[in-house]
């Protein structure tokens, strides 16, 4: 198949990568000459495990390519994907749709011959409709078709959860708009993959409601863990002992800092404001919302409690800032809550991040990057464990701090109290 990617973000990249390396010719289009540049040369903006091999793997084998000229791009593909940013606008709770509407104004002027249209960005549901609707005013409605074919892939993960995906979800009911994807998606489907088509708003919907229910199962064992600390049990039995029911699940049931990156915050957002739309309260997300707001207030007094109060000039480091593990990625990451809240009160704060030192983090005189774990934790007051890089799951701590006055705050509980007890460090967890 001839495909055309718009957008080369990570939805765009990694889908554009797969896709061309499932056997597809693919072009991936972008207005940011620098980056396509970039992307020829084999130099890929996002951190994401596996990427760069498939990128250069695939870009060699001629069956990928990278170019700022839309009209070529969609004259000469047969699938269109959407894959631009959605992130929600400043000062309210909506998704920032300008960069679809942009795509949608420019690629409907060169559409040749029958095109599906596809939407692999998270757009609210109806989008489709309004994307058809400003189609249709340049081109008969026979000449395209627009489908909703949302992503579930996990940041450091995307690889592995575009070409071994739980489900694949197609929202259309147009012929060929069916049979061209089902084509698509063939090597995978003959894998075993779940395959499922509904309408296109009902596909639209899918991947909020999974976002938001992700979302929500996270503040839920987050608040049981509140509770667990009050009444003195291990949060990890309790989440054992929920995984075991299969209507529940294991997964997504691990207490942390709370929940952050690109996705869960703006798609828990975007949901709510599109069912207000739609005169529907959705107040289970809403209080998803506020518990995960609220969450590194709770940490914040754990710290004061742990520091007994005395946090000025006190060194705190953070092993980890990122969101989550195996990316760079900082939107909306607890630490970035934590970090200058400690800051204002007079900490000195030195992290460590296996993907390296963040811009973001400068603007604070007193928190400094250090390039080694060592150097983060030498003579440090209080070890926070922020994110669950492999390389902190088994540190000498005593050898690294080198004096024995110092605690650890474990966010993600990644360490076991009990041998911690026994080493005599003064260890805290969720
Ligand atoms: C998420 C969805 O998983 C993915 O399907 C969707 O396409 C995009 O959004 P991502 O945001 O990359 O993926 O990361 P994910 O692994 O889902 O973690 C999201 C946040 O939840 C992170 O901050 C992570 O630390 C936190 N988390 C996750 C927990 O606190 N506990 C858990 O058990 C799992």
């Amino acid at each position: 198949m001839k495909i055309c990617i718009i957008g080369t973000g990570y939805v765009g990249l990694v889908s554009g990568v797969c896709f061309s390396d499932l056997g597809n010719d693919v072009i991936c289009v972008d207005t940011n000459v620098n980056k396509i540049e970039d992307l020829k040369k084999g130099l890929i903006p996002i951190y994401e495990p596996g990427l760069e091999e498939l990128v250069k793997k695939n870009y060699k084998a001629g069956r990928l390519n990278f170019t700022t000229d839309l009209s070529n791009a969609v004259k000469n593909s047969n699938i269109i994907f959407i894959c631009v940013g959605t992130p929600t606008k400043k000062k309210s709770y909506s998704a920032d749709l300008r960069q679809i509407y942009k795509a949608v104004n420019n690629l409907r002027k060169y559409i040749n011959s029958f095109k599906v249209i596809v939407t692999k960005s998270t757009v609210p549901v109806t989008t489709g409709d309004k994307i058809e609707s400003l189609i249709s005013k340049k081109k008969s409605k026979k000449m395209f078709s627009v489908v909703s074919n949302p992503e579930f892939l996990r940041e450091g993960e995307a690889i592995r959860d575009f070409m071994f995906p739980d489900r694949i979800i197609v929202g259309t009911d147009n012929t060929r708009a069916k049979n061209l994807l089902k084509n698509l998606y063939d090597p995978l489907i003959k894998r075993g993959r779940k395959y499922l088509i509904t309408s296109r708003r009902g596909a639209e919907l899918i991947k909020y409601a999974s976002n938001a229910f992700l979302a929500t199962k996270i503040s839920y064992i987050n608040e049981i863990s509140n509770l667990c600390e009050k009444v003195g049990v291990d949060i990890e039995d309790i989440s054992i002992g929920m995984g075991l029911d299969q209507r529940i699940g294991s997964r997504f049931l691990r207490p942390g800092p709370g929940y952050g990156g690109s996705c869960f915050p703006k798609d828990t957002r975007a949901i709510i404001d599109t069912a207000k739309k739609f005169n529907t309260n959705l107040s289970i997300i809403a209080s998803t919302i506020k518990s995960n707001n609220d969450r590194y207030n709770i940490l914040f007094s754990k710290i004061k409690k742990i520091m007994k109060g005395k946090i000025a000039k006190k060194k705190i480091t953070f092993l980890g800032v990122t969101f989550k593990p195996n990316t760079d990625d900082m939107r909306e990451s607890p630490a970035l809550k934590l970090i200058p809240k400690l800051n204002k009160i007079g900490a000195k704060i030195s992290y460590y991040d296996p993907s390296g030192s963040k811009s973001i983090l400068e603007k604070y005189k007193n928190v400094s990057f250090a390039n080694k774990i060592s150097s983060a934790c030498v003579h440090s007051d209080l070890i926070i464990i922020h994110t669950e890089w492999n390389e902190f799951k088994n540190l000498n701590f005593k050898r690294l701090v080198k004096t024995s006055k110092f605690s650890i705050y474990d966010m993600r509980n990644i360490y076991s109290q009990k041998k911690m007890k026994n080493s005599g460090i003064k260890y805290f967890k969720i």
